[in-house]
């Protein structure tokens, strides 16, 4: 198949890129870099032994987008293209808004222009808000606290619209819990710009020595050892997914919203102790207040996606830890200027 990802130059698209490419399918990545950087491309070609083809393409140009499609042909999409930071996406909702659900219109409007009638869209956890119980299905009812929240709610419902007006037009929404670790090569990773938001990165400028502590946000809340308590995947486990995602879409013609996550509740100090292990690096930290808007603990139920795809997790959390480490301590400053 020839394969699009929109967004494929970012931390998981660029993992899925090497996935897909490796089982043979015909690859090819665009991308805006808003959030992303040129040299992974080089690194991608590292990998994968061939040039990576790419293209220029910004989602909230829609005539650059129809145009796209009617230019080049694809059997499906993988939509990895939006901006990803809810405190961001507090301080410009419009933003957010716009690039997240504008653009994923313009794609759905090239993709129906073209006959592109496969998408893989990542879809997160953050639809559920914060549940009533763990660990989460699916059919658990989804509520947004946040504008980046809201665009992937609608997204996902933008997407079953257009499933439900077209019975050809099939499409999977992968919801992501919390994705950790890089490819085993370390020549690819998460590059965040600016002070990390999320803890995985935020440990790793710790351990290279970017920053000085980490501040754990609260240590009191109702869970073993008092911190948060998330499920982390590790990318390369959450990229086959996509792969196993378009298998899906191909031979089974039915629409797919699924879970990826492990199923394992993992405490912030026990990521933190479990990275000092993986790097043999001190990871100092104080514990702070709460960060408005966290909650105690959200974990999947992830067997809907094993029962319909045959997909599990397969890497735990001393891998995540080493293989984010690996990545880390090669690139301290991440991916070099292009
Ligand atoms: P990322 O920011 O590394 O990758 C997104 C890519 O999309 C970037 O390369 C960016 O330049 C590109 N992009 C953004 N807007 C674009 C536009 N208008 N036109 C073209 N390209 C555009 O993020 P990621 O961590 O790889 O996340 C990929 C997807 O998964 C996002 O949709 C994100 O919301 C979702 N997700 C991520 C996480 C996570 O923790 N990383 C969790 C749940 C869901
Ligand atoms: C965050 C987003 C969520 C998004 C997910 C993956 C918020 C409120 N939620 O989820 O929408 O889908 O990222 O991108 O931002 N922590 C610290 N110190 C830090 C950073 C985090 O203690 O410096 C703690 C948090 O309180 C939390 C855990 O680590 O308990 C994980 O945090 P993070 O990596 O930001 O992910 P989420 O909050 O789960």
């Amino acid at each position: 198949m020839r394969i699009l990802l929109c967004g494929g130059a970012g931390y998981i698209g660029a993992h899925a890129y090497v996935v897909l490419a490796e089982r043979g399918q015909d690859v090819v990545i665009a991308d805006n870099f808003s959030n992303s950087s040129p040299g992974v491309l080089a690194r991608l070609q590292r990998i994968t032994g061939e040039p990576v083809p790419f293209h220029p393409l910004d989602l909230r140009d829609r005539g650059a987008v129809v145009d796209f499609f009617a230019r080049q042909p694809f059997d499906a999409v993988v939509h990895f293209a939006a901006l990803k930071s809810v405190g961001e996406s507090c301080e410009r909702p419009l933003d957010y808004f716009h690039n997240n659900i504008t653009g994923t219109l313009n794609l759905l409007y090239g993709m129906q222009a073209a006959g592109v009638k496969r998408l893989v869209f990542s879809s997160s956890a953050t639809v559920y808000g914060d549940p009533a119980s763990v660990p989460v299905r699916e059919d658990a009812s989804l509520q947004v606290t946040n504008p980046y929240g809201r665009t992937k709610l609608v997204m996902e419902e933008l997407i079953g619209d257009l499933c439900g007006s077209d019975a050809g037009f099939h499409a999977a929404n992968l919801r992501y819990f919390n994705p950790v670790g890089a490819h085993a090569s370390g020549l690819i990773g998460e590059d965040p710009a600016g002070i990390p938001n999320n803890l995985m990165p935020y440990i790793c400028q710790v351990a290279v020595g970017r920053r000085e502590r980490l501040s754990i946000y609260g240590g009191d809340y109702p869970t073993p050892d008092g911190t948060g308590v998330r499920d982390y995947i590790h990318v390369m486990d959450l990229a086959r997914a996509h792969a196993d995602a378009l298998d899906y879409l191909v031979h089974e013609r039915h629409n797919l919203t699924v879970n990826l996550g492990t199923g394992q509740g993992v405490s912030v100090l026990q990521l933190v102790n479990a990275f000092a292990d993986a790097s043999a690096r001190d990871i100092p930290y104080q514990i702070v207040e709460r960060r408005p808007g966290d909650v105690a603990a959200v974990y999947a139920d992830p067997s809907l996606a094993n029962r319909l795809l045959g997909w599990q997790a397969e890497l735990g959390v001393e891998a995540m830890c080493r293989d984010a480490w690996r990545w880390q301590a090669q690139n301290p400053q991440g991916y070099p200027a292009a």
